[in-house]
């Protein structure tokens, strides 16, 4: 099981979230960054030979080594619910001699529990320059991200499931319902809802499908104290988490 990013414009998204667009003679790790798409971005001013990627799909890292071959591609072997439901748990980060002005990670600690969250991000920032940054990002449950539609963006997570006849429209305002008050929870295949717990019963692989985790920015707040929380930028639905040196 491969899993491909089709989404675009995360150069957009992070060099707005960080305040520079000049991202050029500067070592860049894309954790968790699939086939790179990254680099696609026509905005993008990431020189490709100072490009990182670092991921736990293996394929993905093979297809993205084709498309950028001066970039550096590392298969990352760790656990991750649906992308390598066999991978090994706790793997400590592969050695790279580099360090990294920007650590990015899109859509990754979206799918990742908190533990292995918390792990990653405390190895991750020693893995930055004396002014670098490390920003990733989460979804907030009860955040409206696109004003206009009036569903927040639990609930569109929650539109998608029943779309897709992955759940009823019953259990999707059951979940809805339960998750009002939580700071943070986890969805797993659209319907199993777990609260402020990482106690999530076993799943045989096959049986791993989606793995979402939504925080509020409260919690975040919590979690991080130093991090700077930042909206959405770029018309997406993810907050974004920024940790100096
Ligand atoms: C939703 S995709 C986003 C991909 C990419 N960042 C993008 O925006 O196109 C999540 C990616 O994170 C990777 N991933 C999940 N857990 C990871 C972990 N613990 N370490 C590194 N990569 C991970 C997955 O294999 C997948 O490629």
């Amino acid at each position: 099981m491969t899993f491909t990013s089709t989404r675009f414009g995360q150069f957009t998204y992070f060099s707005t979230q960080l305040g520079d667009t000049n991202w050029s003679g500067k070592n860049i790790l894309d954790f968790g960054g699939n086939v790179g798409n990254i680099l696609r971005d026509p905005n993008s001013t990431i020189d490709p030979e100072r490009y990182w990627c670092l991921d736990v799909d293996k394929d993905s890292i093979e297809q993205g080594k084709v498309s950028f071959p001066s970039s550096h591609w590392l298969f990352y072997d760790r656990f991750s619910f649906f992308f390598n439901p066999n991978g090994v748990r706790s793997l400590p980060l592969p050695h790279m001699d580099e360090s990294f002005t920007y650590i990015v990670a899109y859509s990754v600690f979206t799918n990742t529990c908190e533990t292995d969250m918390l792990e990653l991000v405390a190895e991750l920032k020693r893995k930055l320059t004396p002014d670098g940054a490390l920003a990733f990002t989460f979804i907030d449950p009860h955040y409206m991200s696109w004003g206009e539609c009036s569903r927040n963006n639990l609930q569109w997570r929650l539109d998608l499931e029943t779309e897709r006849h992955h759940i009823t429209e019953a259990e999707a305002n059951d979940v809805d319902a339960r998750a009002q008050n939580a700071k943070w929870f986890t969805l797993v295949n659209g319907a199993d809802l777990y609260i402020e717990t990482e106690d999530v019963r076993s799943y045989p692989p096959e049986e791993q499908r989606t793995f979402h985790v939504f925080h509020t920015t409260d919690y975040m707040r919590s979690l991080f104290p130093n991090a700077t929380i930042r909206p959405p930028v770029n018309n997406e639905m993810q907050h974004c988490c920024i940790i100096r040196n």
